[in-house]
């Protein structure tokens, strides 16, 4: 290539926020790269008390991992938010299993899958970072360690989602629904005033789901990643595609790589829907926060919305979509 060509793919690749010629490990980390970025809270779906929750945290001067921590708490605790924690629908047993993770700005990370009766997962798993030498703790093990630790066991299907359930099993069909909180889950993240990101996420997974099935938002890289010389990402939506893909972990990685977070979403739901067949009848969508505090969203089917707050404004905003 002659030097003028090569040049001008260079300026053109620059331009899309893509590094040429330098070796992986010569990319300077954001955290060298300037201003601290503003604090920040971002999460999936129409969730602003979780949002004003989590702000307060932060308002305060406290922890992004306190303040992520907080925000999902309120919704693992509303019953009417029927693909989160208490009220969650449950799988075909009847049985409701919760899937949580969190992750520091030291990447430190905890999570808990297939959890049975505790309320707020999100918690368990953030003593499993903390009190453990363990990232995932699973199923009776889990709630063990939960109840070892002074979670009250209770039950969680409340007879609306119990009615569900009924309802379902008269044709015991499975099919996740795009954009409905049948498939759902809260991810968040959050920047603190010290400039450091945490994340947070929580779910009941696919309702109607078979008995022992696990999807990504416990799984460090899957639904949750975060690097704080970087950024953070989230998922939300079909939990088998995003860990097909690794989802959070390669929106984290194509930032690392110097995309701006829009195009990371967007990269990566391009690589879901180039490789896996059958997107037009699921859902996933993701949400990225950058060392500058720039926001990403991007979805494959239009319908996904997040939350944003900043300075003490709070909106819901939509994500752009692949379809
Ligand atoms: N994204 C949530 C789940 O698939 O379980």
């Amino acid at each position: 290539m002659s030097n003028r060509r090569k040049f001008i793919a260079q300026a053109v690749l620059g331009a899309l926020g893509i590094s040429v010629g330098r070796p992986a490990g010569a990319i300077q980390p954001w955290s060298n790269r300037g201003a601290k970025p503003p604090p920040t809270v971002l999460s999936t779906w129409n969730n602003l008390p979780a949002n004003k929750k989590a702000w307060k945290v932060i308002k305060k001067g406290g922890r992004a991992l306190d303040a992520v921590e907080q925000g999902v708490r309120l919704v693992e605790a509303d019953p009417d938010d029927m693909s989160v924690g208490y009220g969650g629908r449950p799988d075909r047993e009847g049985i409701v299993t919760l899937d949580a993770c969190i992750m520091d700005e030291e990447g430190n990370c905890g999570s808990v899958c297939f959890l049975q009766e505790i309320k707020h997962p999100i918690s368990v798993a953030r003593l499993v970072m903390e009190k453990t030498p363990h990232v995932m703790l699973a199923g009776q093990g889990a709630l063990q360690f939960a109840l070892e630790n002074g979670f009250k066991r209770q039950n969680l299907l409340t007879p609306q989602a119990a009615k569900d359930w009924e309802e379902w099993k008269k044709e015991s069909h499975y099919q996740p629904v795009i954009n409905i909180e049948n498939h759902d889950t809260i991810g968040m993240l959050a920047i603190g005033q010290d400039g450091h990101i945490s994340g947070a996420c929580t779910t009941s997974g696919a309702a109607f789901k078979l008995h022992g099935r696990v999807g990504d938002s416990p799984i460090i890289g899957a639904g949750l990643y975060v690097d704080d010389e970087v950024g953070g990402a989230v998922a939300t939506g079909l939990g088998e595609a995003v860990i097909k893909t690794a989802g959070s972990f390669l929106v984290v990685e194509l930032m690392r790589q110097g995309l701006e977070p829009q195009a990371a979403c967007e990269e990566a739901v391009r690589r879901i829907t180039r490789k896996q067949k059958g997107f037009e009848e699921f859902q996933v969508g993701f949400l990225a926060l950058n060392r500058e505090g720039k926001v990403g969203a991007h979805c494959i089917h239009p319908g996904f919305v997040y939350a944003l707050t900043r300075e003490d404004t709070h909106e819901v905003a939509t994500a752009s979509s692949f379809m």
